[in-house]
């Protein structure tokens, strides 16, 4: 099989990893194989993340570390937002690395390996923002045993003060509604029974026939026969609007959990990192979210020490986590972004006092956690089952709201993965429930 192995590793987001399936799916339609380690590979591909300096850091140590294969004859190829960032840069930090593609331009993926294996040293796939494409595949290789992701918007246009993503992944754009349910009922058919819609901002989707919003998309999805979980990930506050609760209440597959990022609490940070909403307005969709019928679970993402964030500001963020009560929150510290309009803005709080805040926050935010899972004490809720504790007698998975759940299982034949057990909470943990599988 000389020349037609690969070996891939993703870093990043959800997109990153259904990015990695669709590749996956792409290489093998062109006679690769994937095997799981880079010894046994004849090309190294990395599917990088950007969106904070940790992570692009992980890919040059990556690559450094495996530059002695180069010498063996083996390719490297970046993909992702690393690559889309770099473009050409990467091929003079790392010389040995001969294929550079950022996700704009997977579609024409073979045609770059085609190039690449024709030995052209420096191949690359670089996107200009101008692309109106999505990557839709029928070949999708779908690695995770339980979940189904479907893509349904690509790219963002909101350009963060900090972030990365509109200059790594490309405008925003959305695929048809009617691409997205046949792929659902394909996912059906398949034996999946959970679907996970992704976006950078999941509730900007416009279907480009116009017939059909985001929440009608949600039902639609919800609806397909054999569809069990509808999750979808992540919304932009901006775009959040009342009828996406009115359809979680209204169509029962719809899970209990919305993931709403608000970065920070306070009116005055949000206006400098070019959120468009104030505080209120934030608060406001929460409160439409708590009014539903169904008990609705609420996680955020966080952005300690954004520059110029006061330790009053800070304290708003505090006082947000009380009044909103979330059951998971994501808290970064600020990390300054190449080519982002918050570079140019003082970055002067030390790193020591970041972390303090972080460490503040975190610590708030356990509090209040503990207190939330307390509350499912004595309840039975409904788990899909993804895998196994260190012993098979622990089974571990999620509940509609999200939240990880682990249980005994007395029986010699341990639940599968995918399948859905009844399970009354009796214990919990700062991140996770825990119970027994109601026979
Ligand atoms: N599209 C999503 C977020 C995508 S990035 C949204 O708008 O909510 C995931 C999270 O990473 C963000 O919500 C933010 O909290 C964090 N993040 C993005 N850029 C960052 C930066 N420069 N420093 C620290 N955290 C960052
Ligand atoms: Fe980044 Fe903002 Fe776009 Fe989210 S909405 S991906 S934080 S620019
Ligand atoms: Fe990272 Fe790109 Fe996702 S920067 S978080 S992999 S969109």
């Amino acid at each position: 099989m000389s020349g037609k192995t690969f070996y891939l590793e993703t870093f990043g987001c959800q997109m990153n990893a259904h990015d990695s399936e669709k590749v996956i799916g792409t290489l093998e339609q062109q006679g690769y194989q994937q095997v799981d380690n880079e010894e046994a590979a004849d090309l190294l591909l990395y599917n990088t993340c950007s969106i904070r300096d940790k992570a692009e850091q992980k890919v040059f140590h990556r690559l450094n570390d495996y530059k002695k294969f180069a010498r063996a004859g083996k390719r490297f190829g970046v993909l992702g937002c690393v690559a889309q960032q770099e473009g050409e840069k990467i091929f003079e930090r790392a010389p040995y690395v001969s294929l550079v593609a950022g996700s704009a331009s997977y579609r024409r993926l073979p045609e770059l390996l085609q190039r690449m294996e024709a030995g052209e040293h420096r191949v690359t796939g670089l996107d200009d923002r101008q692309t109106e494409e999505t990557f839709e595949t029928d070949f999708t290789a779908r690695k995770n045993p339980y979940r189904a992701y479907i893509t349904i918007i690509e790219g963002c246009d909101k350009f963060c003060a900090y972030c990365v993503v509109p200059y790594t992944r490309g405008k925003e754009r959305s695929r048809s509604a009617e691409s997205v349910l046949e792929e659902a009922r394909r996912i059906a058919d398949m034996g999946y029974t959970e679907i996970q819609l992704l976006g950078q901002n999941v509730n900007s989707y416009r279907d480009p026939s116009g017939k059909k919003s985001f929440a009608e998309l949600l039902a639609a999805v919800g609806q397909v026969p054999g569809i069990r979980r509808v999750r979808f990930t992540t919304s932009h506050p901006r775009d959040f609007t009342k009828d996406i609760v009115e359809v979680i209440d209204a169509v029962p597959t719809l899970c209990d959990h919305v993931h709403l990022p608000v970065q920070s609490g306070s009116t005055r940070v949000l206006r400098q990192m070019a959120r468009e909403y104030t505080r209120d307005w934030y608060l406001e969709r929460i409160s439409w979210i708590k009014a539903a019928r169904r008990p609705i679970s609420l996680s955020t993402d966080i952005i300690v020490g954004f520059p110029g964030e006061t330790p009053q500001e800070f304290e708003e963020t505090i006082t947000l986590l009380d009044e909103v009560q979330y059951d998971a929150v994501f808290a970064f510290k600020y990390s300054a972004r190449p080519n982002t309009p918050a570079l140019v803005m003082i970055d002067s709080l030390p790193e020591e006092e970041k972390s303090k805040r972080l460490q503040i926050l975190l610590d708030r935010q356990k509090e209040i956690q503990r207190i939330n899972y307390e509350r499912h004490i004595g309840e039975v809720v409904e788990v899909m089952v993804e895998g196994y504790q260190s012993a098979r007698e622990q089974v571990s998975g999620r509940s509609s709201q999200n939240k990880p759940v682990n249980f005994t299982w007395a029986h010699p034949i341990a639940p599968a993965p995918g399948s859905y057990q009844k399970v009354r909470i009796t214990r919990t943990f700062p991140n996770s429930l825990a119970g027994e599988a109601v026979q």
